[in-house]
């Protein structure tokens, strides 16, 4: 074991994958080298969410394992940073005293400090802070893929979804400039860069609390461009030489604007792709979620972005088993599902988090019908998806390459504009990073299979939508 080497574990989403980046970016400056795995590295950094309970589930399991590690060479340092130390800080000192340093959400620029205070303590050192010191893209970052960054725009959250825990472990939103998120991504650029992905809590929000607080440009905050921030950030990211590809995570129904789907079709490099979180189909459920479209108003965005956007894959979050869920309600999600025709989905079952409103309802659903729903919903955004997937076979897609695919060393796997995930045979010379055409020749659930080809890309074949006229 080498003391100057790491090994990061990621839990959760994209903003953590940034942050474990950036986490990185300050250990290799502070000495610290990659270790293939946990076991030889003198550093673990455990990277934590605490969005379903099985996150924490996972916490604790990849904890015990470590135990045996740090009392065999107590000069191993483990460090558990994130949103499940943000929100357990105490229960995991108590835990697990054998950690050596607990940080939060707002606080991994101080990841040295906290280092060289664990060297002299016994305890566990932990620093929770209630607010944000900087953006984590103000620190250095080691990329996990060259090609691609994450950029983040606004952190935080001031929405209140019942079920959700994320507003009391990150804070506030709070809106990055639009000239700092420009010169990042100029950076990033110069530095290889030809992709990026917008990262927010909710993006299409993004920028009130500048214009609250006048720190935008009169021509941006008075509306007299008809554009929000958001629009006019992606306009402003399209006019960066050299990106070639722009995707965002994640937008808000409530709050998506018309201008944003003319901006996506409008700048050539913000992509065909679009995340929009339905969690549930039911008016009913929806406004015990605090979630305030209703399914009405889901199913016209999702014909407005269709019309707008030629070829446009739209994937979503939908949660099964929320407190007070019946048959029908359920039976409202499976047949919004059905009529939005998701490209792809993320299914959850709900999942109880102490101090979200959504614990005090009555009627919680039991477990066995929340699993029986969780399949059945399963069973049709995978058919969905397959439909999808075999509605582009027989196209030509711009694809650009990921790496090796992980499954099969004879191919390589890449993305398509509208973050389909494809494999085809290994071509001499085609590296990770690099754009080429590919024509699908097959299509399951999950994947594309194609070849490369010298053939034009045609467009992506359209997704039927519901139609914009519903009764
Ligand atoms: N239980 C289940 N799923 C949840 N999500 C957020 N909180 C919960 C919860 N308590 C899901 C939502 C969100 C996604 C990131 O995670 O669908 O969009
Ligand atoms: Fe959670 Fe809702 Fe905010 Fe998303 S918008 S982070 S689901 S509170």
């Amino acid at each position: 074991m080498s003391a100057r080497t790491y090994f990061i574990r990621t839990y959760g989403c994209q903003m953590n994958e940034h942050d474990s980046e950036r986490a990185a970016g300050v250990l290799e400056t502070m000495g610290y080298r990659p270790a293939p795995d946990p076991e030889s590295a003198g550093l673990v950094l455990l990277n934590t969410c605490a969005i379903r309970e099985n996150a924490d589930n996972k916490l604790y399991g990849q904890l015990s394992h470590l135990k045996p590690l740090k009392l065999a060479d107590p000069s191993k340092t483990i460090v558990v940073g994130g949103c499940l130390a943000q929100k357990d800080q105490d229960k995991l000192a108590e835990k697990a005293p054998y950690v050596d340093v607990v940080y939060g959400t707002h606080n991994m620029g101080r990841l040295p400090e906290l280092l060289a205070q664990a060297d002299s303590a016994s305890l566990p050192v932990v620093e929770i802070l209630e607010h944000t010191q900087m953006f984590p893209s103000a620190l250095p970052s080691m990329r996990e893929v060259r090609h691609h960054a994450w950029v983040s725009i606004s952190i935080g959250c001031d929405n209140t979804c019942a079920f959700c825990i994320v507003p009391s472990l990150r804070g506030p939103e709070k809106s990055r400039k639009l000239g700092d998120i420009v010169s990042e991504t100029r950076e990033l650029v110069a530095d290889g860069v030809t992709e990026i992905t917008l990262l927010g809590q909710n993006v299409n929000s993004y920028g009130r609390d500048l214009v609250r607080a006048g720190e935008v440009p009169a021509e941006f905050a008075d509306g007299s461009r008809n554009r929000t921030l958001f629009a006019e950030l992606l306009h402003m990211l399209g006019d960066v030489d050299g990106l070639d590809r722009i995707r965002f995570t994640s937008p808000h129904p409530k709050d998506f604007t018309s201008d944003v789907f003319a901006a996506m079709r409008d700048v050539p490099t913000v992509m065909e792709q679009l995340h929009l979180p339905l969690q549930a189909g039911s008016d009913r459920i929806l406004k015990l979620m605090q979630r305030s479209y209703r399914s009405r108003r889901f199913l016209d965005l999702v014909a407005e972005a269709r019309d707008t956007i030629p070829g446009l894959a739209i994937s979503t979050d939908i949660i099964v088993g929320f407190p007070g869920e019946t048959e029908a309600d359920f039976q409202a999600t499976l047949d919004v599902t059905e009529q939005a025709r998701f490209d792809s989905a993320f299914t959850f079952k709900y999942s109880k988090r102490p101090g979200t409103t959504a614990v005090d309802l009555p009627d919680h659903v039991e477990q066995h019908v929340m699993d029986e729903r969780f399949i059945r919903l399963a069973e049709l955004t995978k058919r969905l998806s397959a439909e999808s997937h075999a509605r582009q076979v027989g196209t030509v897609q711009e694809v650009v390459v990921e790496g090796p695919s992980k499954t099969d060393d004879t191919r390589l796997s890449g993305r398509t504009r509208h973050n389909r995930l494809v494999h085809f045979p290994v071509v001499e010379g085609l590296a990770s990073g690099a754009t080429t055409n590919v024509a699908v020749t097959d299509a399951a659930a999950h994947y594309l299979l194609g070849e490369v080809t010298d053939a034009a890309v045609t467009p992506a074949v359209p997704t039927p939508g519901p139609a914009t006229a519903l009764a």
